[in-house]
């Protein structure tokens, strides 16, 4: 078997890109290596909208599992490939479609709104999906006196509870397990060692970790929050992949990954998002496999709950 060194299967990607007229879009949790050879780097709402504009016969998807399906989706025409399919989500986990649908069937007149971390078979059980940049905007498109369910991160749903102040808004229980595990402690201990650092954190994180931010957003607002700040420090709460693209971005300024509770356990990185290699990159390329495939039926349906989310963006 011949290994192949970092640039000679950079190289492979570039050709076999031109040869199958492929395009790779990567989240900014994967690997360096991955995001360096994606034609479109964004976060899960930049992605989607992204994927419907690609002029391509093939999406590599190099994120996990529901973002890839997200594409198929919005794109059925074309091929779109999933190089790492066991690369899951524990928040999309948390949230099986058959238990959703008995959670759905207690709230009736409610409107679903689903975070995009969602399998397809949720997405179609979903009123309107949401990301992270766009919940607040989601929501607020609901007319007050509508109740909302809103699924499947709790954190991420009471934080929008608490800005918009509704009180007509039922929770599902999901999390996801990298956000969930910062240190409070740790994080104050940070602060005490960085006093001019500001201190960004995504909305999946606990509650008690959004109350100590000066800054609460998605990714992408997150790099943007950091680009126009004048802080020259940052302390950051979330995956830690997306320090690869701060780091490109403001090389003048400095970035101080949060650490989780149990420092060993290396929970600041998405084990799934870095599941996804080089290696599987190339050999998708090369075989055109494994490939997303939807029912049309439940296609259709989780078509129209995340065209619904575009439409408000
Ligand atoms: P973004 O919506 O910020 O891309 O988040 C995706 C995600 O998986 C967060 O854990
Ligand atoms: Fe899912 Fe969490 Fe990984 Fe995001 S960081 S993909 S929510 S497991």
């Amino acid at each position: 078997m011949i290994v192949e060194n970092t640039s000679e299967l950079k190289e492979r990607i570039e050709r076999l890109k031109r040869e199958k007229n492929a395009v790779i879009l990567a989240h900014y949790y994967t690997r360096p290596e991955v995001q360096a050879v994606a034609d479109f780097l964004g976060d899960s709402l930049a992605l989607s909208v992204r994927a419907q504009s690609v002029d391509a016969d093939v999406i590599l998807f190099a994120g996990v599992h529901f973002m890839a399906e997200t594409a198929k989706v919005l794109c059925p025409e074309k091929k779109v490939l999933i190089p790492c399919p066991e690369a899951g989500c524990s928040l999309a986990d948390s949230c099986p479609a058959a238990e959703f649908a008995a959670f759905k069937a207690k709230y009736p007149g409610h409107r679903v709104v689903s975070y995009v971390n969602t399998t397809v078979e949720v997405k179609a059980l979903t009123d309107v999906c949401c990301t992270s940049s766009n919940a607040l905007k989601v929501v607020e498109s609901i007319t007050a006196d509508v109740p909302v369910l809103f699924g499947p991160d709790r954190n991420l749903g009471s934080y929008i509870r608490k800005l918009t102040g509704r009180t007509n808004m039922v929770l599902w229980d999901g999390a996801c397990h990298v956000h969930e595990e910062f240190s409070l402690e740790k994080l104050l201990q940070l602060k005490r060692e960085h006093p001019e650092a500001r201190v960004v954190v995504h909305p999946e994180c606990r509650p008690y970790i959004l109350e100590v931010a000066d800054y609460v957003g998605s990714t992408a607002g997150i790099l943007d929050y950091c680009g126009r700040s004048e802080a020259r420090e940052f302390i950051v709460v979330t995956e830690a992949g997306i320090l690869a693209e701060m780091n490109r971005l403001y090389p003048d300024k400095r970035f101080i990954p949060a650490p989780p509770d149990d420092e060993t356990c290396g929970c600041n990185n998405c084990r799934y998002m870095k599941m996804v290699t080089l290696e599987h990159i190339a050999s998708s390329l090369e075989t055109l496999s494994p490939e997303v495939v939807i029912d049309e039926e439940i296609r259709r349906r989780a078509e129209r709950s995340i065209r619904n989310m575009i439409a408000i963006q």
